[in-house]
Parts: C-alpha cells; sequence; structure tokens
C-alpha cells in the first residue's frame, strides 16, 4: 500500500474530492498547510532582511491506496489540479506498511475498504 500526498491548491478541494469518490476513493484526509515551493520564483520583501521565500497556503490531502491504484488516484489530483501555471502542487507517495480499523481489527486492504 501507498500513501499519496498531494500538496494543492485548495480552490481544487471540492471538485477533487467528488472526483476522487466517484471513482472509489476508501477514503481520504486534507488539512491546511503553509509551505515555499522553489523559492527563487516566490520572493516577499521584509524590510529588514530584503528578498525572502514567502509562504503560501494550500491543502494537503492523504489517501492511503493499494499500489495498484496509485497511477489511477495521481492521474486525477494531475487532471483536477494542473493548470499549467506555477504553484500547482506536489504529489509525494511513501510506502504504508500496516493499516487497522480500529473497529474491527481488520487489517491492510481489507481495513482500507
Ligand atoms: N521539495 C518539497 N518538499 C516539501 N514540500 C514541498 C516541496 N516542493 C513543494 N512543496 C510544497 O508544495 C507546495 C507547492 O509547490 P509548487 O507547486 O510551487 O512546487 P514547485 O516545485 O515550485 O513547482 P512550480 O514550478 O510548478 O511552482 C509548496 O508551497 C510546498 O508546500
Ligand atoms: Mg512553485
Amino acid at each position: 500500500m501507498k500513501l499519496i500526498r498531494a500538496i494543492i491548491s485548495t480552490d481544487h478541494i471540492d471538485e477533487l474530492r467528488l472526483k476522487l469518490f466517484e471513482n472509489g476513493a476508501p477514503g481520504l484526509t486534507i488539512d491546511s498547510v503553509m509551505g515555499i515551493g522553489k523559492p527563487l520564483g516566490q520572493l516577499s520583501y521584509s524590510d529588514d532582511k530584503g528578498f525572502v521565500p514567502k509562504f503560501f497556503s494550500n491543502s494537503r490531502i492523504e489517501i492511503v491506496v493499494e499500489d495498484k491504484r496509485v497511477e489511477e488516484i495521481c492521474a486525477i489530483i494531475i487532471d483536477v489540479c494542473r493548470t499549467g501555471n506555477v504553484g500547482d502542487g506536489k504529489i509525494f507517495i511513501q510506502p504504508v506498511d500496516e493499516v487497522i480499523r480500529i473497529r474491527t481489527g481488520e487489517k491492510q486492504e481489507k481495513a482500507l475498504y
């Protein structure tokens, strides 16, 4: 299993939520984050420090799926979130060793759906 963690514009969260569930996403978590991409493209001026990298507010969405669904889920994220402008976001993918549904004790893929 893999954790798909995408940093995206908050503007796309509602459309993405609908598309993901239309396509059978097992669940998801979102939160609000602040971050910096390629800093040279995103500077703000402060009187004491001159030009410094600027924080941008984004949403972070996390979805755990079986390995075979990673490509499909990433394609949905890219389809919804790509405008072609800088700051469209980034996707990070990490291995997940274990999933446990607390209510039933089910494990691994059984616990996802
Ligand atoms: N290497 C990274 N590590 C952790 N977070 C990152 C990294 N790169 C980007 N992010 C996060 O993703 C957000 C969006 O990044 P962004 O889309 O601007 O990436 P970028 O590499 O600058 O690409 P682009 O050139 O399209 O703007 C950042 O504000 C930051 O929160
Ligand atoms: Mg950027």
